[in-house]
């Protein structure tokens, strides 16, 4: 059994992801930290060593080797299915759910979050709403091929997450 949670930055694919990962006793894996662990560094200093590209290389290759562990709740990173092979990958290795926020929420979670992520450091809130609309209009293309599709306006309860990824 292997779950990949996606979604954009904020939708809570981790903290969802943990829960679930309880719920069915499978382990869970945050393919951001896994990246950090094995390169030694963090991402901001990824992006800023290696730019977006070698960033997403790191990621990819990190995706593969994750994508062989049994029993496991993967969150990926926000951009993790829109690049190389990965969607592809994912689809073919386990069962993806979007956990599919929309935009004012993504947002508010953003702004009040204490993670840095380089690709919308030092936005104003009008700059990270427009940044959010034009980036999840080009990333949904691979976002909706997950295999549930979980919308939410608000945070939401575990049972919610549980009901809706019936594991078979
Ligand atoms: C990114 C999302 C981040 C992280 C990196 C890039 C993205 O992960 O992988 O900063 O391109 O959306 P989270 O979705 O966990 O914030």
């Amino acid at each position: 059994m292997r779950i990949y949670l996606i979604g954009y930055m904020g939708s809570g694919k981790s903290t969802v992801g943990k829960k679930l990962a309880a719920a069915y006793s499978l382990q869970f894996l945050d393919l951001d930290a896994y990246i950090e662990k094995r390169n030694f560094k963090t991402i901001p200093e990824l992006f800023a060593n290696l730019g977006e590209e070698g960033f997403r290389k790191a990621e990819q290759k990190a995706l593969h080797e994750v994508s062989e562990y049994e029993d496991i709740v993967i969150a990926t990173g926000g951009g993790a299915p829109c690049f190389f092979d990965n969607m592809d990958l994912i689809k073919r290795t386990g069962k993806s759910v979007y956990l599919r926020g929309t935009p004012r929420i993504l947002a508010e979670r953003l702004l009040q979050s204490k993670t840095e992520r380089p690709l919308i450091k030092g936005k104003s809130e009008e700059e990270l709403i427009t940044f959010i609309h034009e980036t999840l209009a080009k990333r949904e293309k691979w976002y909706m091929q997950a295999d549930v599709i979980l919308d939410f306006d608000r945070d939401l309860a575990i049972d919610e997450v549980v009901d809706a990824i019936v594991i078979n």
